[in-house]
């Protein structure tokens, strides 16, 4: 099995430090309540960032997004964005972590005082979780590329549970995940309610036809930091981009597929149900690869 969250083994992160709440302790000492909204409900909201070389990449986009979707849920981050930059400041201290690092900053309603749903009961203020990893995307995926598996598991509604929250319940793509490994393949690739191509379960989906970078018009599926960079990138650098349904049929007649994500950045996607994608030349997608790479670069020199 791969994923597109496949990082290399490092034994550094069996004693890394964990911020709950203020403090910063090894891994084994971190922990939070049993009467915890984010166990109990899955009642929290997270975001996925990558540190390079000292800079923390698109952070005010990720706090942007982290700040809209606790403002959604009517949850005090307690803090402001200049908070949370210092929190993660702290704990890649206490770390001693500059690269190759991935951090997942978890917010939850905190500690309820009955075992039930109701907001209310939650009275001791949010709880804050920082989880940093020295992880680096495994290379042989950048040759091989990943297998998807369209799965029946569709994406939600906005006015169910509009799929732009990241929210700590992650069943419906846990649920897709789930689907595409029983199909044998490595991630799930989900469909809209109308039977368009628009995500997998984990990463945004694009596609290269003909010289065009297509992906999903962007309802139903997580607005992801990456996605949009590529979308800018590809405006910027005469790259064709098309925001706009499509069907498994475009999908699979497809020269080039690709995955987005702040961990893998860009993953090649080699086959969908079975069917191999393209001829395996990606010119389109190493070219987004490397305008990607310069932005991040560039980023991380004006921000130093
Ligand atoms: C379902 C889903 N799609 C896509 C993404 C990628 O978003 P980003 O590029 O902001 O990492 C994520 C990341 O949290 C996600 O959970």
């Amino acid at each position: 099995m791969s994923t597109t969250h496949e990082a290399d083994e490092d034994i550094r992160n069996r004693d890394i430090k964990i911020y709950v709440n203020g403090d910063i302790v090894h891994r084994d000492a971190a922990k939070v309540s049993v009467y915890d909204s984010g166990f109990m409900l899955g009642d929290g909201i997270w975001e996925g960032m990558r540190l390079y070389d000292g800079v923390w990449a698109f952070f005010d986009e990720h706090m942007d997004r982290f700040f809209n979707s606790c403002k959604t849920i009517s949850m005090d981050v307690g803090m402001d964005k200049a908070g949370i930059a210092q929190a993660m400041k702290d704990t890649a201290a206490a770390n001693d972590m500059t690269g190759d690092v991935h951090c997942r900053l978890m917010l939850t309603r905190g500690i309820k005082d009955k075992p039930f749903q109701h907001p209310q009961l939650s009275t001791s203020g949010p709880t804050l979780v920082i989880i940093m990893e020295h992880s680096k995307p495994v290379d042989r995926l950048q040759s091989a590329g990943i297998r998807l598996a369209t799965v029946p598991q569709v994406r939600g509604m906005p006015m169910a549970q509009d799929p732009k929250l990241n929210s700590h319940s992650k069943l419906n793509c846990i649920i897709a995940c789930l689907q595409a490994e029983a199909a044998g393949a490595d991630e799930g690739l989900m469909l809209d309610p109308q039977g368009f191509v628009n995500t997998t379960n984990a990463c945004n989906f694009f596609i290269v036809r003909r010289g065009e970078v297509w992906t999903s018009t962007g309802d139903y599926c997580m607005n992801g930091v990456t996605r949009q960079k590529v979308i800018d990138l590809c405006r910027e650098n005469g790259i064709p981009v098309f925001e706009k349904n499509f069907s498994l049929y475009e999908t699979y007649g497809a020269d080039e597929a690709f995955l987005t994500g702040t961990f893998g950045a860009q993953t090649p996607v080699a086959e969908i149900d079975g069917k191999p994608i393209g001829t395996g030349e990606r010119p389109v997608t190493a070219r987004i690869q490397a305008l990607y790479k310069e932005l991040i670069r560039d980023h991380v020199a004006a921000q130093s």
